[in-house]
């Protein structure tokens, strides 16, 4: 184990559930792989680029015909991808928004499942090129949701990440948090509990 990166996607620094538990969980990761470096991704302090014309020109034209501005589009989005292929472990913190991810995340996803270097087109359709991974994922949810139609954020990100090739993919979820104090420490039950049987 050599790296373990961690994406954090919440729009707010203090007082969010999916930054707290994500660094529960990375913090047992790094008292079981001491080794490990670990490289913080705060797409929601700093968020990813959306794509845009530049950026698809620095991806799509022959490097001769490029732009400088294309090229530094380009860069800046491959380091996006080599971060991820060089990580063993991935932790993402996902709240829910509007019953999906975050658009931070969603940006991270559009730099990061690119053909020829995740996944790539041929005459039989779509073949991922990303050797598989551990990557866990932290959501956050006001409300609960698992195993429901509404539930668009479980979906999208198994399907993201299975389209470049990993699926080996583990969801904790702290549901009910405005649900009133009752049923919000019962979510943060279930997740303490999902994260010590993980640990173990
Ligand atoms: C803009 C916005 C949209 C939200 N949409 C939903 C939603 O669709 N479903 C839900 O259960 N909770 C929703 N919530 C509540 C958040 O998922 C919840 O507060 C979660 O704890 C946020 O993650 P964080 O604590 O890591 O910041 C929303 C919160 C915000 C700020």
């Amino acid at each position: 184990m050599q790296q373990i990166l961690v994406i954090q996607s919440s729009a707010r620094q203090s007082g969010s559930l999916s930054r707290e538990y994500t660094a529960t969980l990375t913090a047992k990761l790094q008292a079981q792989y001491p080794q490990a470096k670990v490289v913080i991704r705060d797409i929601g302090a700093q968020p990813v680029p959306h794509l845009d014309e530049t950026l698809l020109g620095g991806w799509m034209k022959p490097a001769d015909q490029q732009t400088q501005e294309e090229r530094a589009a380009a860069a800046r989005s491959d380091e996006l991808v080599d971060e991820l292929l060089a990580s063993d472990v991935v932790v993402i913190g996902s709240p829910m928004y509007n019953f999906g991810i975050t658009s931070t995340l969603k940006s991270w996803f559009d730099h990061v499942l690119r053909a020829g270097r995740t996944f790539k087109y041929t005459e039989t359709g779509p073949v991922p090129l990303t050797p598989d991974r551990k990557v866990y994922v932290v959501t956050s949810r006001g409300g609960r949701h698992q195993g429901m139609p509404q539930d668009h954020q479980q979906p999208y990100i198994t399907t993201a990440l299975g389209f470049i090739g990993i699926k080996d993919v583990t969801f904790v979820h702290v549901e009910g948090q405005s649900m009133g104090d009752e049923e919000a420490g019962k979510g943060r039950a279930e997740a303490d509990k999902a994260l010590a049987e993980l640990a173990a």
